[in-house]
């Protein structure tokens, strides 16, 4: 079977089509015939080296892709030929707090992910997909998604009315844009880009800030809250736009901490912290149950994930290079059966 691997040296460049052989179920195992994959910003650190530079190699990257069950092993239970399902992120992770064993369990590094024609997987690591999604809208949801979910829904519980700030319009941001609108709540989004604050407006965002024109945007996405600031902010930029969050944020706020795209280290004042009782989430994706909830919602609102374009498998480098240059909006997917 055809996977793409990063045989021997990181880089963009070294990302191949190989030949392997074609895995069976074990006995509490799926194989999946992967039909669609899609990519995240981690995906892309992992291939650069830069995520995990001690991860071995060779890796087939992606954690995140959607497949039709093509063989069972004997002592599984409740699944069946030609289901279609997604593996999660974490394959060990099936429901309440992580531990070190689940938190490592990741596909796409350390574990070989879906960036193959054929996958085998434990089946208690799949969960079902909602029907009203093509292979490639189902294949965004186990990271991307599910991390957007599990800041406002799981440790946020952001309800009707709630202000919501979401940063950016990749990924994990536009899936909180349609996550927080279905909760009833508000929400502003910032960008770099005026053409995609209007997409995210058409999108139901209700307040969009352009960041290189307002750099205090934080004061601004308060001002917008009304009252004492925003309930909740999606915060994928880290250190580099914390303070901005801080100041936007109403006192007994949380902010839930997701990504570093704006760096991981920098001098930072805490005292707002403390001092208005603000509460930090970090955010690890999160487990099976919570993305079988997950799914339920969005079969149940028929919500579709945004998707910016669909390369095939040959063209993963392109794919990996659209997501380097930030060009994107919404979730850039591979379509294997192409
Ligand atoms: N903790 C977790 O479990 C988890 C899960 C998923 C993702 N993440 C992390 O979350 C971040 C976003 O992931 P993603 O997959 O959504 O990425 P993505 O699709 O590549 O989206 C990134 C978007 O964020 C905006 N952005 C880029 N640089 C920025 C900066 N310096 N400051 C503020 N915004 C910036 C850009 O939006 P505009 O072009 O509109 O400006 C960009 O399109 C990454 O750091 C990723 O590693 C963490």
């Amino acid at each position: 079977m055809r996977v793409v691997q990063l045989d021997r040296a990181f880089g963009l460049e070294n990302l191949a089509i190989a030949e392997r052989p074609e895995p069976t179920a074990g006995p509490d195992e799926l194989v999946l015939r992967i039909e669609a994959a899609s990519l995240n910003y981690r995906d892309l650190l992992m291939v650069r080296g830069r995520y995990n530079p001690r991860q071995a190699l060779p890796l087939i990257p992606c954690s995140d892709g959607v497949g039709e069950v093509v063989d069972v092993g004997g002592a599984v239970a409740g699944i069946e030929m030609g289901d279609r399902v997604a593996p999660i992120f974490a394959q060990s992770w099936q429901h309440g707090t992580p531990g070190a064993k689940e938190l490592h369990s990741t596909l796409g590094g350390p574990l070989d992910g879906v960036l193959a024609e054929l996958v085998a997987v434990p089946a208690a690591s799949v969960v079902g997909v909602p029907e009203h999604l093509s292979d490639v809208e189902a294949a965004t949801l186990p990271c991307a998604a599910l991390t957007a979910w599990s800041a406002l829904v799981t440790h946020g519980r952001v309800g009707p009315g709630d202000a919501v700030l979401t940063l950016g319009t990749g990924g994990v941001s536009l899936f909180a844009l349609q996550f927080a609108k279905l909760l009833g709540a508000r929400v502003a989004i910032t960008s770099s880009s005026e053409e995609k604050l209007a997409r995210a407006i058409e999108l139901g965002a209700d307040r969009g800030i352009h960041v290189p024109s307002e750099p205090r945007w934080g004061r601004l996405a308060r001002g917008w809250a009304g009252g004492e600031g925003v309930d909740h902010v999606i915060e994928v930029g880290g250190a580099g736009t914390l303070s901005q969050s801080l100041s936007a944020v109403r006192p007994g706020g949380t902010i839930s901490l997701i990504g570093v795209l704006a760096g991981g280290k920098e001098e930072l004042n805490l005292l707002p912290i403390l001092m208005r009782n603000v509460r930090v989430q970090g955010v690890f994706v999160g487990s099976r149950a919570a993305f079988a909830a997950m799914n339920r919602a969005i079969a149940a609102h028929r919500l579709r994930p945004v998707i910016d374009r669909v390369f095939p498998l040959e063209a993963v480098r392109d794919a990996m290079e659209r997501m380097a240059l930030g060009r994107h909006f919404g979730k850039i997917a591979i379509e294997l059966s192409r």
